[in-house]
Formats: structure tokens, sequence, C-alpha cells
């Protein structure tokens, strides 16, 4: 028996790193999940490993900067599966740079996927969920949601934005027995960086990718760990750092 036997759990950003281990950790515990992301290649290569693990899963092709693509993919999770219990909105894009740079095209992708979609998704998500009485929406925000450095003004600006939501989101809900929980992490060892297109920051980040960072399993622990809990706890914050990261 798994601690999620029955409930229905939906992972953006699931076709790489903390989104593709998490849901494999709530199928592992016997969630139904709904893997979404852009790379339908990936979340194959995903849907094929559950599956061939004994658990249930379907895959939505969703861009969550599209406000229908983000309704619709909760709008199939609870056609497919009864219901929608966990939504964990980890989909991001951290595409560090100076301001003086002026890559708005990159200010605007990070708020449309880190703070946009994570609204679109969670609009919908808590709609069912009022209707169940009960839901836990898990948002992934960062260390750079608490702290600021230099090239990571904007970045830490959506999360930020991401913890203030969470509490709003917290405080609004809480009497229709929905749990929020903002999860920080520090470094990663995922795809993320690799979407940076300015030397200066690349440059700036080399003592983080110096140090033995976290592996996505250790943050899809955590997540595991804050949905199996008793209906009563809400865990509100998680930051979980390398052991030898100073900031
Ligand atoms: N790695 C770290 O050090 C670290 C630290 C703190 C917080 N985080 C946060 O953790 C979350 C996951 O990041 P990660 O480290 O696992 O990086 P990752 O491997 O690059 O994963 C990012 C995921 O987001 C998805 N995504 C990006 N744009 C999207 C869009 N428009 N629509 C739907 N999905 C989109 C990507 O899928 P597609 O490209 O296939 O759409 C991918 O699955 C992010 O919110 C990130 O800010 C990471």
């Amino acid at each position: 028996m798994g601690k999620l036997d029955g409930k229905v759990a939906v992972v953006t950003g699931a076709s790489s790193g903390i989104g593709e281990a998490t849901a494999e950790a709530l199928a592992a515990e016997g969630a139904s999940v709904v893997v979404a992301a852009r790379r339908e290649d990936r979340l194959a290569d995903l849907v094929q490993r559950i599956e061939g693990d004994g658990g249930r899963v379907l895959s939505v092709q969703c861009d969550v900067t599209d406000e229908d693509q983000a309704h619709d993919l909760i709008k199939h999770a609870e056609q497919e599966f009864g219901s929608v219990d966990i939504l964990i909105n980890n989909a991001g894009v951290m595409l560090l740079s100076k301001v003086e740079k002026g890559l708005s095209d990159q200010w605007r992708q990070m708020f449309d996927v880190n703070v946009l979609g994570l609204l679109y998704a969670t609009d919908a998500a808590v709609e069912v969920m009022k209707r169940q009485k009960s839901g836990h929406i898990v948002n992934i925000s960062s260390v750079a949601g608490r702290k600021v450095r230099p090239t990571g003004g904007v970045y830490s600006g959506t999360k930020f934005a991401v913890n203030a939501i969470s509490e709003g989101l917290r405080q609004e809900l809480l009497e229709d027995n929905i749990r929020i929980t903002m999860v920080e992490p520090g470094a990663v060892d995922t795809e993320l960086p690799d979407h940076i297109t300015d030397d200066e920051a690349l440059e700036g980040m080399g003592g983080l990718m110096s140090i033995e960072r976290l592996q996505s399993e250790d943050i899809a622990n955590a997540i595991a760990y804050v949905v199996t809990q008793p209906e009563r706890v809400s865990v509100n914050e998680i930051l979980i750092r390398p052991t030898q990261q100073p900031n």
C-alpha cells in the first residue's frame, strides 16, 4: 500500500530535473500522476518508466504560459482520473543576467513561466479542489525566493512572487481544506542553468557548480514527505540547500 493510493497528482515541468523525479516519487507512493511539459518525447520516456514500475500515468503536452493549455491540463487530469488532489507547480526557467543587459524577452519568459504559468494551473486546480473540499498545492520556489544575487534580480523577483502568492493562497484556501507548500531548493544538478545565455551570469555561478549539488531526487523526497502528511498537517515552507552551499 502506498501512502498516496487513490490520489491524483499533476506535475508541471515533468520532462526533466525536479519535476521528473517528483512524478516518479509520487507514482511510487501510489498516486496516479499527470505529467506535463512541452517536450513530448521526454514525457513519453517517463511514462514508460512509471508504467514499467506498475504506476498509473497520463502525459499531457502543455505550455503553462498559455492559460487555456494550463486549464486544459487540470481538466484532462480530472476527466482521466476523477479528481485533482495534488498540484506540483514546478515548471520554471532561470535566465540569469544583470538588468542592465536589457534581455527583456528573458524577463518576460521568466515571469510568464514561473509566475503566470503557476497562477493559471493553480486557478484551475483550486476550482476542482474547492469542490472536493481538499487538495494540496506545492509551489517550487528557490533559495532565490529569499536571497538576491547580482544577475539574479529578475529570477529572484519571480521566486519572491511565488512565495508571496503561496502565502496569499494559504490564507485564502485554508477553510476549504486546501494546503499550500512552498519548496525552496538551493543548487540542484539539473538542466536549469543550461539555458543561460549571458556569459557573466554563467561565470558568476562558478562557485555553486563546484560544490556537490543536490540531486533532483533529494527535492522529490522532500515533496513526497510534505504531501504524505496527515490532512491536519500543513508544511508551509521547506528550504533545502546542499551542505556546502554558503548562501
Ligand atoms: N536546479 C536548481 O538549482 C533549482 C534551484 C531552486 C529552484 N529550482 C526550481 O525548480 C523548478 C524545476 O527546475 P529544474 O531545476 O528541475 O530544471 P529543468 O530540468 O530545466 O526543468 C524545468 C522544467 O520546466 C519545464 N518548462 C519550462 N518552460 C515551460 C513552459 N513554458 N511550459 C511548461 N513547462 C515548462 C521544462 O519542460 P519543457 O522544456 O519540456 O517544457 C522542464 O521540465 C524550477 O521552478 C526552478 O526554478 C531549481
